[in-house]
């Protein structure tokens, strides 16, 4: 079959591969036929996440039709078209019973912080991803769900990880009816999250980056504010003035590893790898939210450590929650506000690529050329 293949920072290519096959008997094999590239994705393109092994294939949000599945697979049939959290969960361990779908202990023996995660570095468990014509899919009656009849399949792509994540994202937050959040990043993530923060109550949701092709995307589809950090000064005085010189209530980093914006972050986090990513907007979420203020974290960061400003969380008595998004827990309550139309996911997919070209959207997404927001991969019909 086809499949991503990665060779190495910065380098992609789609290469021939084995069939995967059924390993245990909760498992199932799915027919990709759509699989989106993500931010995370370029956090291992980069050569950000340490045991990024060569031979990987990437791809952690995807849908497609099951064409196996093992002898105890109940839920699931040949046939169904799913769309497949990219959290890998067991569902029975402590932490899936928390439901804290993100943090199984039982999909990923690698760690004991992540828990398993399609396409991603060995750190997430070494499970191959969908960013191919056929995937593994383990624990196959906890994750997979039935697309529902109705849905567009590309709303149900993006439910896989974007949705949830930008939802989750402003649910962290804690926001109180008429906060001022403001959202770090406007890549899909921090999008969801800014459309996202009016469900909660928000009374102003603001959106920091550097791409102004996507500040007026983010401008429109929100709604909200949208300022370039290019063109303000010091980001952390601009979001003080604007919040009279008190601060945000909530702040949201959507933007993670691969920061721009701090000579000495991109330097020490993404130049000589001395700590896990650069974190510009980090240090900015956390300088310019107020005191007592909420900081939610959905950015990924390597496992290693990382400059913060620790102090300024201590002594303005900053709640900091964070995850990975549980996608299972959220599912439920997403597909109806995709139903009734409170969230319209597909209006984010810019590009749409086969599969055979994926080493060209790599390129295009992370370099963010012809105003792309998010890319996703079509494998040959079958
Ligand atoms: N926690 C989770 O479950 C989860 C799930 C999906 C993605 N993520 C993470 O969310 C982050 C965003 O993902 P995405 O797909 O939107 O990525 P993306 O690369 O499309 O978007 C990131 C955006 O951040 C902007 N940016 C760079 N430096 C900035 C700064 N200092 N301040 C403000 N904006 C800045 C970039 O210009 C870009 O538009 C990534 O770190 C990704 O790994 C987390
Ligand atoms: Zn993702
Ligand atoms: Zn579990």
């Amino acid at each position: 079959m086809l499949a991503m293949n990665y060779r190495g920072p910065l380098r992609v290519r789609i290469d021939e591969k084995p069939m995967p096959r059924i390993l245990h008997p909760e498992d199932a094999i799915v027919r990709v036929t759509r699989s989106c590239i993500c931010g995370s994705d370029l956090h291992l393109y980069n050569g950000s996440v340490p045991d990024t092994r060569p031979g990987m294939t990437f791809g952690h949000e995807f849908t497609g039709v099951v064409v196996e599945i093992g002898g105890d697979v109940q839920k699931l049939k040949v046939g169904d078209h799913v769309l497949v959290p990219f959290n890998i969960a067991c569902g029975r361990c402590v932490f899936c019973q928390q439901e804290l779908y993100g943090n199984c202990h039982e999909s990923n023996p690698q760690a004991t912080a992540v828990g398993g995660i399609f396409g991603y570095s060995h750190t997430g468990g070494g499970h191959e991803g969908g960013q191919a014509e056929y995937v593994r899919v383990p624990y196959a009656d906890v994750g997979p769900t039935v697309i529902p009849d109705d849905m567009d399949p590309d709303d149900a792509v993006l439910l896989t990880d974007v949705v949830p994540t930008g939802y989750q994202a402003a649910e962290m937050g804690g926001i109180q009816k008429g906060d001022t959040v403001v959202v770090f990043g406007a890549g899909p993530v921090g999008i969801m999250a800014a459309r996202c923060a009016w469900l909660f109550g928000a009374g102003r949701v603001i959106v920091i980056d550097e791409l102004d092709y996507r500040l007026d995307f983010v401008r429109r589809y929100a709604p909200c504010e949208a300022y370039n950090f290019r063109s303000m000064g010091d980001p952390v005085l601009f979001l003080k003035k604007a919040t009279d010189w008190l601060g945000a209530d909530v702040c949201i980093d959507a933007v993670g590893a691969e920061a721009a914006g701090n000579a000495m972050q991109t330097l020490l986090g993404r130049k000589l790898f001395m700590q896990g990513g650069s974190a510009t907007a980090l240090h900015w979420a956390i300088n310019s939210v107020r005191k007592g203020g909420v900081l939610s974290i959905v950015g990924v960061y390597g496992p290693i450590g990382t400059l913060v400003p620790i102090g300024n969380v201590v002594n303005k008595g900053i709640t900091i929650r964070a995850n990975q998004a549980s996608v299972k827990r959220l599912l439920p309550r997403l597909i109806e506000h995709v139903r009734s139309g409170v969230l319209r996911p597909r209006e984010l997919i810019t590009h749409r690529i086969p599969l055979e070209h994926v080493s060209d959207a790599y390129r295009i997404f992370s370099a963010k050329l012809n105003h792309c927001i998010k890319p996703v991969l079509i494998p040959p019909a079958k």
